[in-house]
């Protein structure tokens, strides 16, 4: 059966798509900041546990009903169930879903917009145009909803061409050139003085601070990063072919978006005591290492600033591998609302795109205009609460109440050997049982 939204020509493709969803500000900020504050390698080991065990058989229902289905996610989770209630239970969650992808592009392209502003500074400084550089570094409604809208456009245009004319092909480019990026900024930091020492912090922890937040940090940042919960990952599927091996794909998308927050925190943490051999201070006022905001846009530039006119280079690359990392998970979250539209109002993809990109752009400005109340209440409550909730109903939906023959019959186009495989051994199993459990005992020990 043809999509009728459209079709990645190539599983290459696919995985440049849906790792590029999955690869993004999650990865190579997020990531490192959580490991920075959570004892380095403990975290890492526990986000690598996580992200296979948990966030994995959630990608791998995601994909596969999407393909099963070819619809958005509220018609999908209606379509698994033929008992009427929870056909219709099933379509609350998938509308509410599509609510949480608006809130979570909300903020995340006013994060992608600080981004796109540092990008620019160096610029302003070589041609010495120092409001400019005030405006693009200073925090301002202006400069937060602004660029957040040039955002939305830059990924609208993309998404305007379409799914193989535009998400395929523009990931295509963007992802090799983002591992491009990332591996010379890695090799170009652990060269420096200093790095060795933050190798050490990241990779060997001297302190085991064990904590119910630190699973629930590393669960949510799981979640996070590989996109699940709000049909990502769904409508990806459902851009697939027949023949594709879908646990096949599922674990080359998580195993590249680990080794992307693997490789950027080899990258981050090394660059901050880099930065600390300088002089510069690197530990808040609890002596834990510096996050968020303050590592990015204070020591990193700081940084930057200390290696002569080699530091404007340094600092072009690192933030435009932040763009095109945001850009690719852009797309993505774009595409759902904008499928979404199409199912719900039977309108075209170009109109569709115009009503999301608008809707979005709006989001943006509000939490922009009112960014201390706003901010980290949508960031909490999309991707802490909603995400894992939205994620627990998929395992809930695909594990439950899909009908096993058909999921089994789906997941064997493209995988024929799957009927005697370890994987239909475990997962469903994994799926009805583990994943619910370890979920909702996240939640507890929260
Ligand atoms: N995974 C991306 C990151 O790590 C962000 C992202 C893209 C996302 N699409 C999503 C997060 C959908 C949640 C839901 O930065």
């Amino acid at each position: 059966m043809a999509a009728k939204h459209g079709n990645f020509k190539t599983s290459f493709g696919f995985l440049m798509a849906a790792a590029g969803s999955a690869v993004g500000l999650g990865n190579i900020w997020g990531f490192p900041s959580n490991a920075a504050q959570n004892g380095g390698a403990l975290f890492l080991f526990i986000y690598l546990i996580l992200a296979f065990l948990l966030a994995y058989p959630v990608l791998v229902a995601e994909i596969t009903i999407g393909r099963y289905s070819k619809k958005s996610m509220p018609d999908t989770l209606a379509s698994l169930t033929d008992i009427k209630y929870l056909s219709i239970v099933g379509r609350c969650i998938g509308h509410s879903s599509i609510i949480v992808a608006i809130l979570i592009n909300g903020f995340y392209m006013i994060v992608a917009g600080w981004m796109l502003a540092y990008l620019f500074i160096p610029f302003m400084q070589f041609f010495s145009m120092p409001d400019a550089e005030i405006f693009l570094s200073s925090q301002s409604v202006s400069r937060d909803a602004g660029f957040a809208v040039i955002f939305v456009i830059i990924s609208s245009a993309v998404i305007y061409q379409g799914v193989d004319k535009g998400i395929e092909r523009a990931s295509s480019v963007l992802m090799p050139l983002l591992l491009i990026l990332l591996l010379g900024l890695t090799v170009y930091v652990l060269c420096q003085d200093g790095a060795v020492k933050g190798v050490a912090l990241y990779l060997y922890p001297n302190e085991l601070h064990f904590s119910a937040a630190l699973i629930l940090n590393a669960l949510g940042q799981a979640f996070f990063s590989l996109s699940l919960g709000v049909g990502v990952m769904l409508i990806y599927g459902s851009y697939l072919n027949s023949d594709a091996n879908l646990p096949k794909l599922a674990a080359q998308v998580t195993l590249i978006d680990v080794s992307v927050a693997f490789l950027a925190g080899l990258l981050i943490i090394p660059a901050m005591t880099v930065a600390e051999s300088h002089g510069l201070l690197i530990h808040d006022t609890e002596g834990l290492l510096l996050a968020g905001p303050d590592l990015i846009f204070q020591v990193l530039p700081a940084l930057f600033d200390t290696m002569g006119w080699g530091g404007a280079i340094v600092s072009v690359i690192f933030f435009l591998l932040m763009v095109v990392a945001a850009l690719t998970s852009a797309f993505s979250i774009l595409e759902v609302v904008t499928v979404y539209f199409i199912d719900t109002l039977s309108i075209s993809r170009h109109q569709a795109g115009l009503l999301t990109a608008i809707i979005n752009s709006l989001v943006s400005i509000i939490i922009a205009a009112y960014f201390t109340e706003l901010f980290d209440l949508t960031v909490f409550f999309s991707t802490s609460l909603m995400q894992p909730l939205l994620g627990l109903m998929i395992c809930i939906y695909c594990g439950w109440l899909w009908h096993r023959d058909t999921c089994l019959q789906s997941l064997a186009e493209g995988y024929p050997e799957l009927r005697s495989s370890l994987f239909w051994k475990v997962w469903p199993f994994y799926l009805r049982f583990i994943c619910p459990l370890l979920i909702i005992s996240c939640f507890f020990y929260n």
